[in-house]
């Protein structure tokens, strides 16, 4: 091989490793979406500490954190609300009872709202109607077709010690498929 030949086969290679190296943040970047699928799923949230949440009124809580959306980060998004119901007044995790609820509405997503007068969460979308347990409100009491396919969404709750011994309510988000009877998380 000829020192001519010798010095293109060198730059040819110079060439070649200088384009790969600008294509490795394009594909960075490109990839970057797949690499965040791992940060979605069931997220944990500290909602209270269980001494401060009222007994048996149902409490709205909103859920705050980062999101990823496609090649976007928002720090603090709106990402669920959650009806929490303190049923007892035990301060201690083996005897505190409480039920923890989704507000987003299974018909078609639509915000629960609580009716204090009525004791009963109620969709303000179409109407739906559910009683304190989460469970539907049959038609026949409502004197209307209850639109909703099955019961607010039960939340994984549970209780857990901070340093200085308090009691914090801790709670896994999880989102189901809409306007369907049974529940499927949202992958
Ligand atoms: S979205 Fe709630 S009843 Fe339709």
């Amino acid at each position: 091989m000829t020192r001519r030949m010798l010095l293109a086969l060198f730059s040819r290679i110079v060439a070649a490793a200088s384009a790969v190296a600008a294509l490795v943040p394009n594909v960075r970047f490109l990839a970057d979406p797949l690499r965040r699928r791992e940060e979605t799923g069931p997220k944990r949230y500290r909602l209270a500490r269980l001494a401060e949440l009222p007994v048996g009124e149902p409490t709205p809580f909103v859920l705050r954190g980062r999101q990823v959306d496609a090649w976007k980060v928002y720090p603090s998004r709106i990402l669920g609300q959650v009806w929490v119901i303190r049923d007892n007044d035990a301060t201690d995790a083996d005897h505190a009872r409480l039920r923890v609820f989704s507000a987003t509405c299974p018909h078609l997503g639509c915000t629960v709202n609580h009716d204090p007068e009525k004791r009963r969460f109620v969709c303000p979308c179409h109407a739906g109607v559910f009683t304190l347990d989460g469970e539907p409100v049959p038609s026949k009491e409502l004197g209307y077709q209850n639109p909703v396919p099955r019961g607010m969404d039960p939340l994984k709750w549970s209780l857990v010690e901070d340093e200085t011994g308090e009691l914090w309510l801790e709670v896994e988000y999880v989102r189901f498929e809409l306007g369907r009877p049974e529940r499927v998380p949202v992958a």
